[in-house]
């Protein structure tokens, strides 16, 4: 049952924080309203790319100011893929920590936290596998999909099956009101409200059922035209520097059918007027979009034009990467900061679990 003196604010919508109660236990209205809670997760893959910038990471920044905030690193969700190798784990937290940092997400404002260092989340994971049917499991798409598109390990795996229950103890821990996310994400949002209601029914009202708050950006292409993916190699990263970026800019995938300075092409079917669409000033969307049909433009040019709108966009990322580059401690510290508060809600969650499910 719920604990009206608990750490944790109830469920949707969210009365007020505990340091808004008086010490009657009555709220102070007076105070500004807690704001809702969104939780989001990155499994560690390690530098980020201008896919994961534009997909994840520049709406993290944007609800920073909005919403009580939790970011955390899925290293628990990146074994049930990559079990056999973990040599790169820990490089591969700092250098993504780092991007986020450099992204502009502020700890000052939201909490990051790596969840392998919160054991609560195994325990509830432990707990919604014993009520989660295996049918729901074998049914998200990604599961399939994952089955029969990575062929070079072998993910037939328990823990494999289970990754969205996992994914919704990360969610229901912190009773988050919604979880900023892609498209590819929303089943396993879905099956977390499944899971929540089944809890529910069983134990009583703990969880809230979250909302997936979707990103609406468009697919950005790597530059052979595909998803742009680390393990495609298609990827500009965050932290190339300019003259990487200049390189693989020039080297990107165009319209196929202008093969010549002099034949008209069609941005339409172009990944690197994609990147001008999403990153460009509308002048200049404008004007490839007229220049290009009528080959005013060559695709030289207006790579070198997409390559300079990147580079300064990257500077300022760059410019904040350094300081933690220099000083890679301190983003072991801003993890460590963020996980004691992150923590202090899990235990509060948790111990109304265990009275709910009478392991007292
Ligand atoms: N499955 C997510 C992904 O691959 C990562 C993730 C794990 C996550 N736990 C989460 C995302 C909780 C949102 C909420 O991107
Ligand atoms: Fe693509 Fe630009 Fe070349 Fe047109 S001019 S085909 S948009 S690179």
């Amino acid at each position: 049952m719920t604990d009206p003196s608990s750490e944790v604010a109830p469920a949707q919508p969210r009365g007020p924080a505990p340091s808004e109660v008086s010490a009657h236990g009555v709220p102070c209205y007076m105070k500004a309203p807690a704001k809702p809670r969104i939780l989001s997760g990155m499994r560690p893959t390690g530098k980020l790319h201008l896919g994961n910038l534009v997909g994840a990471l520049s709406n993290w920044v944007r609800l920073q100011d909005e919403y009580e905030s939790y970011h955390f690193v899925a290293d628990w969700h990146m074994l049930t893929t990559d079990y056999a190798d973990t040599s790169g784990l820990q490089e591969n937290i700092r250098e993504m920590v780092t991007d986020w940092l450099a992204a502009g997400l502020d700890p000052k404002k939201a909490t990051f936290f790596v969840q392998s260092r919160i054991l609560e989340h195994a325990e509830l994971h432990l707990i919604f596998s014993m009520i989660t049917p295996l049918g729901w499991l074998e049914r998200v798409p990604s599961y399939k999909e994952q089955l029969e598109n990575i062929r070079d390990r072998d993910l037939h795996m328990y823990g494999f099956l289970g990754y969205p229950v996992l994914q919704a103890a990360d969610i229901l821990m912190y009773k988050a009101n919604a979880v900023p996310v892609g498209e590819d994400q929303v089943p396993h949002i879905e099956l977390t409200r499944e899971i929540a209601r089944r809890f529910n029914h069983f134990y009583g009202a703990i969880f809230p059922e979250p909302e997936a708050q979707l990103t609406h950006s468009p697919r950005l292409p790597g530059t052979d035209g595909r998803k742009m993916s680390k393990s495609y190699g298609n990827a500009i990263y965050l932290s190339d520097p300019p003259a990487v970026v200049e390189k693989k800019v020039a080297g990107m995938m165009t319209d196929p059918a202008r093969q010549r300075r002099t034949d008209p092409g069609n941005p339409d079917v172009c990944p690197v007027f994609d990147h001008h669409k999403i990153f460009s000033s509308q002048a200049v969307i404008d004007r490839v979009n007229r220049e290009c049909r009528t080959a005013e433009i060559g695709c030289v040019e207006c790579k070198k034009l997409m390559a300079a709108t990147l580079n300064e966009k990257l500077a300022p990322i760059q410019e904040r990467r350094k300081q933690y580059e220099q000083n890679p401690q301190r983003v072991w510290e801003i993890l460590d900061e963020g996980t004691a508060r992150a923590r202090k809600v899990a235990e509060a969650t948790m111990a109304e679990v265990r009275q709910a499910v009478n392991l007292t």
